[in-house]
């Protein structure tokens, strides 16, 4: 196994010794007030700061948007980076030395990995001269020339070419006294069954190198210059390359997504270069596989709005629907993009030029719901009564899936007006379809992360006697303690649960409170974004015994109040069955539960 983890101590050395005021400062704008600083959130458009960072805790939190953590989930969020990066970015400007070689356990270490980033930016390098500066590349160049990429793209892709040689590169490392089973190891040399002598993988084929987000290749994707199979080499999963963590051209796209506030999501490199040289600079692409979690993290981290622009055929358009699917529940504004059948960006491009891309493609994409009424009415003759009755039918399926009402109702509208049909009716329709689908399936609704925290003012009792509790237990041990002898973990809400199961085992440790180490053990965004919205509650400085106990009491309360009422439930549904020996029983019991919830 090979692991890239740094030790506790370094993490926590980096930690203490910066200032997330300063941190952060360097990319928002903060003004002090009271005793935090504001500014506007980074992660969600808004006018009036609702962002805040605590130099107490040291930790930042957005009242409108509810991210929140510590310095490197800052960082993490809003570069990409993932946490050994952070870690490592933050240590240099702390002027703190990351031992490279750190991990002790069995496995490879950073150090080790050091030659292998080097070699392959050395190949990058290579396989581009020899595209753009050898006869050897001309078949190559023309090749690429023909599909209309231009000499500055070539240029800004680092696109290159292997030759069609067999030991063109395994040679090239060696003399430069790069260890090859590394390059064997990412997927770049082959291995001789008979002599284990080493030889070329990638063989007569235009390059392309993959960056990870900071910059460095880390995997190549081999194209053939014909329609020959397989078209696209690959080298595979590597202890330097994740590819369901990447993104293709993240890194050189990141400046201009961050400025447009805008991404666009491809399928393949051939798209992303292409459209960046139709002036799409902003363009990414998942690599021809299903986008996973932490893809949709980087996408939807950089950008308040994400337009997917696959290929125009029926795999395309499902991975799209699929992609969109799990954006669309980080509370991002999500676009499809829309081509004329079976074509792809580049082939739009080549054909339509680049202005018509950027306009009627990337500059008309949809919303999820026009992009799916727009595929349901594909393929159907509308002038046809049963076609029509049918699609109408379908829209109102897709439109009773819709959370807001005022979306539904526009699309309602639109459907009345089209077709001349009574608004009234085709509500009551749609109404219909919704209960006859709730039924169906009774499965919760995804809940985004970044939807809102409820402010607490707004709560009921016991949720805020929660949240002030764990503000309260995240600053004094002594109350953490006291808290889990009398209530242990039962939290009402699943999150709080969650959160003081955490900070039992941290002070379980033996560490001090601190609300920004604390934050450090925590493995999820939504813990992390509930810790820091409980953390900025004002609390008195000085704890209260009173205070606490009515915030336990009020709980225990509640608890009861839930208890009654399964018991009422039990003992209507014991008088319905005539049973009146336990409806009796459990009225006794409803007597006894009520008469103590009084007296506390
Ligand atoms: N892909 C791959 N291996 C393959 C085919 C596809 O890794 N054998 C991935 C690549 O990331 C590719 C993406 O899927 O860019 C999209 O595939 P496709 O649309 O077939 O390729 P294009 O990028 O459009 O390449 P071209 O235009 O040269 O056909
Ligand atoms: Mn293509």
């Amino acid at each position: 196994m090979i692991s890239l983890r740094i030790e506790e101590e370094t993490i926590e050395k980096v930690r203490t010794a910066l200032d997330i005021v300063e941190v952060v400062g360097e990319y928002v704008h903060l003004k002090k007030s009271g005793r935090n600083y504001f500014g506007l959130c980074p992660f969600h458009q808004e006018h009036t700061p609702s962002f805040s960072v605590s130099p107490d805790k040291q930790i930042f939190h957005c009242f409108g948007c509810g991210m929140g953590g510590n310095v490197f989930t800052f960082l993490m969020e809003l570069e990409g980076y993932n946490f050994p990066e952070a870690v490592r970015v933050l240590a240099e400007k702390a002027h703190i030395p990351v031992p490279e070689s750190e991990t002790r356990e069995e496995g490879q270490r950073q150090d080790d990995l050091n030659p292998l980033y080097h070699g392959m930016e050395l190949l990058t390098k290579l396989f581009h001269y020899l595209l753009v500066e050898t006869d050897y590349g001309k078949p190559a160049l023309q090749y690429l020339k023909e599909r209309g990429f231009s000499d500055e793209t070539i240029a800004q892709y680092k696109i290159g070419y292997a030759l069609d040689d067999w030991d063109t590169q395994t040679k090239f490392l060696e003399r430069r006294q790069l260890p090859l089973h590394l390059f064997e190891q990412v997927g770049m040399l082959d291995k001789r069954s008979f002599d284990g002598k080493r030889f070329d993988r990638f063989r007569n084929r235009v390059m392309f190198p993959i960056w990870d987000t900071r910059g460095r290749t880390v995997a190549f994707a081999g194209r053939v210059l014909n329609d020959q199979k397989p078209k696209y080499l690959n080298t595979p999963e590597s202890p330097i390359f994740h590819k369901g963590r990447l993104l293709y051209g993240y890194h050189l796209a990141r400046q201009v997504i961050k400025q447009r506030n805008e991404v666009v999501l491809f399928e393949g490199y051939m798209d992303v270069v292409k459209a960046s040289q139709a002036g799409v600079t902003n363009g990414v692409a998942s690599m021809g596989t299903s986008l996973t979690e932490e893809q949709a993290g980087l996408l939807t981290r950089g950008a308040e709005k994400i337009i997917i622009c696959y290929d125009a055929d029926q795999a395309g358009v499902d991975a799209a629907f699929r992609a969109a699917s799990l954006l669309e529940k980080y509370g991002r504004t999500i676009k499809i993009a829309r081509m004329i059948d079976g074509l792809d960006p580049d082939d739009y491009i080549t054909r339509y030029g680049a202005e018509r891309f950027r306009t009627d493609v990337i500059g008309a994409s949809m919303t999820i719901t026009a992009f799916r009424l727009y595929y349901l009415r594909k393929n159907r003759n509308l002038n046809d009564e049963g076609d029509r009755l049918r699609y109408i039918d379908d829209v109102l399926g897709v439109l009773s899936e819709l959370p807001k009402a005022v979306e539904r109702d526009h699309y309602l509208r639109q459907l009345a007006d089209e077709f001349s049909l009574s608004l009234d009716a085709l509500k009551q329709q749609q109404y219909l379809i919704f209960r006859r689908k709730k039924r169906a399936d009774k499965a919760e609704p995804p809940v985004g992360r970044r939807l809102p925290v409820k402010k607490s003012s707004l709560l009921p009792a016991y949720l805020s006697a929660e949240r002030h509790l764990i503000a309260y237990m995240l600053r004094h041990e002594d109350v953490a303690n006291k808290v889990r002898t009398e209530i242990g973990g039962s939290f009402y809400d699943d999150l709080h649960q969650a959160i003081v199961a955490y900070l039992y085992a941290f002070y379980e440790e033996g560490l001090e409170p601190d609300i920004s180490a604390f934050i450090q053990k925590l493995p999820d965004p939504d813990l992390r974004a509930r810790v820091t919205d409980i953390a900025m509650i004002d609390i008195d400085e000085d704890v209260d015994e009173q205070v606490i106990q009515d915030y336990i009491d009020q709980m225990i309360k509640h608890h009861q109040v839930l208890v009654i009422e399964e018991k009422l439930a039990a003992k209507n549904e014991a008088e319905k069955q005539q049973d009146l020996d336990t409806a009796t029983k459990l009225l006794a019991e409803i007597i006894e539960l009520k008469k103590d919830l009084q007296n506390r």
